[in-house]
């Protein structure tokens, strides 16, 4: 007897294939915890959050402080367990039968894909060429079909780093019928949004996190921007109670101290610089530009190899070479300056060995 879903039987676990090393370059996380900068605060809040409740006006300020932040009023908000859970309630809301499907560029985002099948909502993929740029004709053509629920669009791209061109995403919202998922996951290091275009076009929703600039990926939180009627449909397809109120004090007081985190952000946007012109100037060595907090690069057949050889060193980068855009290809997070100096240091020993 299959208890489940008919679909499930077929689908894989969801897990993240990663080493677990001394020093973590291969989850774009930050190195700073942010306990450490806004202890004090964060439990002098708590005291007035009493987590016997249900609820309490925490709430409302975190709406206050977050529309503050995105210059947007409260009405155009919803936070939740990180930009993960925003894209699984976006896909779950869009999906219409078992014919519904969204579609999205490939390489990009793994989980897309999780969370898309953990729904039962379909995703056609165009793959990007080797420019990581792609045809927007082709792209319509493949949403134009009534089955067709939600075009996504990961701006700038993980893994590749880039951001994609404007008039392109533009060409999407006004060309697309159907919903615009526009993730802005790494906003904070590239600068560039479409916030600013939310009241312009009805289908657009933008789905950004904390995980990255905000140095909070083990706290869960994400949000997502929209028209308020669009926000209200969303919120149908959550749970009342799902973000505890504990997250939501903390998240209060990263927004109240936003400074550390952006200040951090600019140093790791310099350290991204430093680490890129280091990798760029190694032969044999093609670095590709990024809008993010990732630098994702290739040493072409041996890149196993020195995948292996990091590993082996007790670094932990990602390999993004399953897909064929990516071939030989992995992909580093941009840590503090020790761990940086640690990584070149070792690539540059394996190059020797192999290119010298
Ligand atoms: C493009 C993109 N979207 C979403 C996420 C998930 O972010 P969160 O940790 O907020 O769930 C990630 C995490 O790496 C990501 O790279």
């Amino acid at each position: 007897m299959y208890y489940f879903r008919d679909d499930l039987q077929q689908k894989k676990p969801i897990n993240i294939d990663v080493p677990h090393k001394k020093t973590m370059m291969c989850l774009n996380e930050s190195s700073l915890n942010p306990l450490e900068r806004i202890q004090t605060e964060f439990l002098e809040k708590m005291k007035n959050v009493p987590l016997n409740r249900y609820f309490n006006n925490i709430t409302g300020q975190l709406k206050n402080a977050l529309s503050e932040y995105t210059k947007l009023p409260a009405d155009h908000l919803i936070f939740g367990n990180g930009a993960d859970e925003m894209l699984f309630t976006i896909f779950n809301a869009v999906r219409n039968d078992n014919n519904s499907f969204a579609v999205s560029l490939a390489p990009s985002y793994f989980d897309y894909k999780s969370y898309s099948g953990a729904v039962g909502l379909g995703m056609k993929f165009l793959y990007l060429d080797e420019n990581f740029d792609f045809s927007v004709d082709e792209y319509l053509k493949l949403c134009d079909d009534e089955n067709c629920k939600l075009a996504v669009l990961c701006n700038p791209n993980n893994p590749t780093g880039n951001l994609l061109p404007d008039e392109k995403i533009m060409q999407i919202l006004e060309n697309f019928k159907g919903l615009v998922l526009i993730d802005e996951t790494y906003f904070e290091f590239s600068g560039k949004t479409f916030a600013d275009k939310i009241n312009l076009y009805p289908n657009l929703v933008i789905v950004r996190s904390f995980s990255k600039s905000f140095s909070s990926a083990g706290l869960r939180f994400g949000y997502i921007i929209s028209q308020p009627q669009n926000i209200r449909e969303l919120e149908k397809a959550m749970t009342i109670f799902h973000l505890n109120l504990m997250t939501q004090s903390f998240v209060l007081t990263l927004l109240e101290n936003k400074d550390i985190f952006l200040n951090h952000t600019k140093q790791v946007i310099e350290n991204k610089q430093v680490v890129f012109n280091e990798l760029n100037a190694i032969n044999g060595l093609k670095v590709h530009p990024s809008a993010t907090n990732f630098l994702t690069f290739t040493i072409g057949e041996k890149t196993e190899n020195l995948y292996n050889f990091l590993a082996e060193n007790d670094i932990a980068i990602r390999a993004v070479w399953h897909h064929p855009v990516l071939k030989n290809h992995v992909r580093v997070s941009i840590s503090n300056a020790n761990d940086n100096a640690q990584f070149l240091n070792y690539v540059k020993k394996f190059m020797s060995k192999f290119y010298e």
